[in-house]
């Protein structure tokens, strides 16, 4: 009979209790061990796995299990992957430059993996199903759930929900699709694998409203940071920013508390912000 099993690792201990074992030979080397993996034959099979922090040991981590696994002859293999890593590099700007989120794909593919299930994926720009580098992929997003909680923080007072470029328009579509218009700089030689904001632009009426910006993720903070900032030159009443993934890297949240108290994330990523949990929505998995 087929059933489903699941496989968890310690990445996924806040949200259900690992049934992976992920440990390191003195070298560095990731050891693992899945107790369960005799059982995995002919079954459905479901791994939850966080790529993030960590991303390139992860990442081999995750290529050993789904080996093992597959190794096991299973029905299918779904992987569950809260924030996908290289998700940002979709498009090749370079020659010879790799388009590392296809390549991810396209080796979690070939690994074993039949469907990738992650949460506002970058280069999806759409909830639902999608494929990219040959793999099936589920996007779930989060915005509702950061909307609502937003309002808890907004009260009785109205606020607009905004995203802070066109990648992130989908997010707010339910709420009158309104986003700045972001333009990057091109690579510059000494700091390949980011690119600066040249300009970011609103053209919506911003005087005394709250606003609420949402986007898929915090990373560097600039693009929210600049949002922000605009938002406040131009008069808006308060603002409060919100992403589904939280990276918030080079203390960001201290420059963006210059301008909110109200900083919201999922636990896609573990956080300081992590006020709405993905956890709903992977139970019935
Ligand atoms: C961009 O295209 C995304 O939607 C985010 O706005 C961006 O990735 C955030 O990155 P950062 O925090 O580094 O500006």
């Amino acid at each position: 009979m087929v059933g489903i099993i699941k496989l968890i690792s310690p990445t996924f201990v806040d949200i259900f209790e690992p049934n992976i074992e992920i440990g390191q030979f003195p070298d560095g080397d990731s050891h693992v061990r899945i107790p369960q993996i005799s059982e995995v034959s002919g079954q459905d099979v479901v791994i939850f796995h966080r790529l993030y922090p960590k991303q390139n040991n992860g990442i081999v981590v995750l290529l050993l299990i789904l080996d093992a696994v597959k190794l096991e002859n299973p029905k299918s293999i779904t992987l569950v992957v809260p924030y996908l890593p290289y998700s940002r590099q979709d498009k090749k700007k370079l020659n010879g430059e790799v388009q590392s989120a296809y390549a991810l794909c396209n080796l979690l593919r070939r690994a074993g993996c039949d469907k990738l299930i992650t949460f506002d994926c970058h280069f999806l720009n759409a909830e639902g199903q999608a494929e990219f580098g040959g793999l099936k992929i589920e996007n779930i997003s989060m915005g509702a759930e950061l909307v609502k909680r937003a309002k808890q923080h907004f009260g009785n007072e109205d606020f607009e929900v905004v995203a802070p470029d066109a990648g992130a328009t989908y997010l707010v579509k339910s709420q009158g699709g309104k986003a700045f218009k972001k333009v990057r700089q091109e690579y510059k030689d000494e700091k390949i694998g980011y690119r600066e904001i040249e300009s970011l632009e609103c053209n919506f009426e911003v005087k005394d409203k709250n606003f609420l910006v949402l986007d898929d993720m915090i990373s560097t903070g600039n693009t929210m940071i600049r949002a922000l900032e605009i938002l406040k030159l131009a008069g808006a009443k308060t603002v409060c920013a919100a992403s589904t993934h939280g990276l918030f890297l080079f203390n960001c949240a201290d420059r963006l508390k210059k301008f909110t108290n109200c900083i919201i994330s999922t636990d896609s990523i573990e956080n300081e912000f992590a006020m709405v949990s993905i956890k709903d929505r992977l139970i019935d998995l």
